[in-house]
């Protein structure tokens, strides 16, 4: 049984469109196309054209055909002087039975078909909604090579070949979201684990403990935190901690320090943009309300969010949209807040620096992180695990911190709070040669203060605090090569004469 021509075409139509389903790569599609096709009509060349309307241009995409080893595909031509400004004018397939005689093509197209005797061609666009994304080409050596009843097909697979185009499209744009998202998500991820130990707030003074409970209380209801304190007292640790231990913990903590940007794109970094939306949006960008999407957003140096992004921000969380820069799409973002200022806010709301509404709106569980001043208890217990951090980081053994030098950590003011002590004892694990700690007296910045009565202390109570640190450290053993005297560097017949002259007994050693 022989098959009609009809037969051939319908089953030449399911080929085609079974093909396209899966297909999103151009290429791979034309050569069904120039497969399921050449039996049914003559043609001696297929091309797919790509429209960009913004930028005016049409490009070739793919080519089958002899032509195709000969004719470059992939680079940018005017679409003045193309076929396909002639489907666009026409809005409808455009048929030349004879292109020699066309006087409308560019000088060069004109040539490649004299160069490869093309005589005819038929150009049915690829527009879909009223949106044109280019136009399949056929081009055959003979004039007049298409009847009415060709075209006709030609016309239906092009219908084909849209939806396939747009499918590829939608693919890329997937593709370029998905790496986007999951670059930023990698790099927060890193930063994460680069610069914090998560649950690690150290400290058992009755200052920290009741920030520590307030963070817990605070933690899982997801309700907006705002985190105060002085410079580097451990807002962003605190942040973290709530985060973790939240019902989010498992999303993203996305950040955005309010003043560390200019505050021109303070905006497009928290909504996002669309490629083009201003002059260096070169392509579409994620804002961090969208990163934040079931997980935390922490926006730190709240108090420096520019006045005029105020209102918008109070709005955006009131009813959880918002819209990219130069986007018309309403997006819905579900995070939760967390906000942490070194400035008194209430005092800036005072000074209509901050906007009242907006302040009561974050104002609705206030945890106050207390300077290390207020908590010089704390202190050792710091100092102990942040020489301990360094010293295995550099490789060092350094087993004991001088009483005189705890004293002088305890008795500074620490301006810089809990960043300035592990500043000053990274310094110090990196100038100690030896196994007990040398700090070195400009570590602190802002002189050595309460710790200069030490400083002058007798001469035999120095030397009595250094025996008393040497036996804690050994726990109590004089002798041997890891006992107190070989610490000192002194025989162990010196060392407990020394320790009877200076009236160190086994019970003033004490239990620690
Ligand atoms: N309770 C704590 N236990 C251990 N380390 C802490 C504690 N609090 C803060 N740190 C450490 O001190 C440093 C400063 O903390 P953090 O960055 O959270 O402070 P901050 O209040 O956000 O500072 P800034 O106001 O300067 O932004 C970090 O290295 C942090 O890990
Ligand atoms: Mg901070």
């Amino acid at each position: 049984m022989t098959l009609s021509a009809s037969d051939l075409r319908y089953r030449a139509l399911l080929e085609i469109s079974e093909a396209f389903v899966a297909c999103r790569e151009y290429g791979a599609l034309l050569e069904t196309l120039w497969g399921s096709l050449r039996a049914l009509i003559r043609f001696d060349y297929l091309a797919l054209v790509r429209y960009d309307a913004d930028r005016a241009t049409v490009r070739v995409e793919a080519l089958a055909g002899d032509l195709a080893q000969h004719v470059p595909v992939g680079i940018d031509h005017p679409v003045q002087g193309s076929p396909l400004e002639i489907v666009l004018e026409r809005n409808a397939p455009f048929y030349c039975a004879d292109v020699a005689r066309e006087a409308r093509f560019r000088p060069d197209l004109m040539e490649t078909f004299r160069k490869f005797e093309i005589r005819s061609g038929f150009w049915v666009p690829l527009t879909r909604d009223g949106r044109n994304h280019g136009c399949l080409s056929f081009g055959s050596r003979s004039a007049g090579a298409y009847g009415a009843e060709d075209r006709e097909l030609m016309e239906h697979i092009a219908r084909h070949v849209t939806i396939a185009v747009e499918n590829a499209l939608a693919f890329e744009e997937i593709r370029e979201l998905r790496r986007k998202i999951e670059d930023e998500k990698i790099y927060l991820e890193q930063e994460i684990r680069q610069e914090y130990r998560l649950d690690e707030m150290i400290g058992t003074s009755p200052a920290i403990r009741k920030v520590l409970k307030q963070i817990a209380t605070a933690a899982p209801t997801g309700s907006t935190v705002l985190i105060q304190g002085e410079t580097g007292t451990g807002k962003e640790l605190a942040a973290r901690a709530i985060h973790q231990a939240s019902r989010r913990s498992q999303g993203t903590f996305v950040k955005l320090n309010c003043a560390a940007i200019p505050p021109a794109l303070l905006e497009s970094e928290l909504l996002g943009h669309e490629k083009g939306a201003f002059t260096g949006a070169i392509s579409r960008r994620i804002g961090r309300f969208e990163l934040a999407h079931g997980g935390t957003l922490f926006l730190d140096e709240i108090g420096e969010l520019p006045l005029e992004l105020q209102p918008k921000l109070l709005r955006i969380l009131q009813d959880g949209q918002f819209e990219r820069l130069g986007g018309t799409r309403t997006l819905h973002s579900d995070f939760r807040l967390l906000v942490a200022t070194n400035r008194d806010l209430r005092a800036l709301v005072q000074q209509k620096l901050f906007r009242a509404d907006l302040f009561y709106r974050l104002n609705v569980f206030p945890i106050t992180i207390p300077p290390l001043r207020e908590r010089r208890e704390d202190i050792p217990m710091l100092a102990r695990y942040f020489v301990q951090e360094f010293a295995a980081r550099m490789g060092k053994h350094i087993d004991a911190i001088p009483s005189e030098a705890m004293e002088a950590l305890q008795n500074y003011s620490w301006p810089g709070n809990i960043r300035e002590l592990r500043n000053v004892l990274e310094r110090s694990v990196i100038l100690t040669a030896g196994r007990r700690l040398y700090i070195p007296r400009d570590a602190f910045e802002f002189g050595f203060e309460g710790a200069s009565a030490a400083a002058v202390a007798p001469l035999a109570d120095a030397e009595r605090r250094h025996i008393l640190e040497a036996l804690r450290a050994t726990a109590g053993v004089i002798g041997g090569p890891k006992g107190a005297a070989a610490l000192l560097g002194l025989k162990r017949s010196t060392l407990q004469s020394r320790m009877a002259k200076l009236g160190i007994t086994r019970s003033a050693r004490g239990p620690d």
